[in-house]
């Protein structure tokens, strides 16, 4: 027996920093987001190394049945009029589900199955989203400060994101104060 106490990583739940482990982050910018928003022009005229959303994942062995924990940070802010957003993907291994928690920032997560049913659920500090299998997933923050999301999701997910090359169904619009969704 290892009387060692081993002593795991810690999140810092109203930043969602994750700490004292191995962590790989990814940045994604403007650029990397062609045909992403609406309004192509808008996107073309803002700042291509503006970064839109950065996902910090622990370094955990990968596998069937071993799970991955990462923390999604998206910025506040628009293009043309539309809110920021994750790209969004279908798992490559449609069959496998994920949980996702918001931790700070309020915004939505949409979800669209594959014959391109969606709906919306509101991502606030506290919420807890199931995410079905076979059902497509994208963050998009509706407020002005940074919208934090915890997942955890089998390691052996995947993601497909050629299977949305054209796109949601729905698209969420600043409008007043508040957000419009549009269809199309
Ligand atoms: C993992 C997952 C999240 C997203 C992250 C970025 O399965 O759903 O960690 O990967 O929110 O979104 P995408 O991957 O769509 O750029
Ligand atoms: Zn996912």
């Amino acid at each position: 027996m290892n009387s060692d106490i081993f002593m795991p990583s810690q999140l810092t739940w109203a930043t969602g920093a994750l700490a004292g482990g191995p962590l790989i982050r990814k940045t994604t910018r403007l650029a990397d987001l062609p045909g992403i928003f609406a309004d192509g022009e808008a996107w073309k005229c803002g700042n291509p190394q503006k970064s839109v959303y950065d996902v910090d994942v622990l370094g955990s062995p990968v596998g069937e049945g071993a799970l991955f924990v990462g923390v999604t940070h998206l910025r506040a802010g628009n293009v043309g009029d539309e809110f920021f957003m994750t790209r969004g993907h279908f798992h490559q291994r449609r069959e496998q589900g994920e949980v996702y928690f918001g931790l700070r920032g309020c915004g939505l997560l949409l979800l669209q199955t594959e014959a391109g049913d969606a709906r919306l659920e509101q991502v606030t500090a506290g919420s807890v989203h199931i995410i079905p299998p076979f059902t497509a997933h994208r963050l998009i923050n509706t407020g002005n400060e940074t919208l934090s999301s915890l997942a955890v999701w089998p390691s052996i997910a995947g993601h497909d994101y050629a299977a949305l090359a054209e796109g949601f169904t729905l698209r969420i619009f600043a409008s007043g104060e508040g957000y419009e969704v549009r269809h199309g």
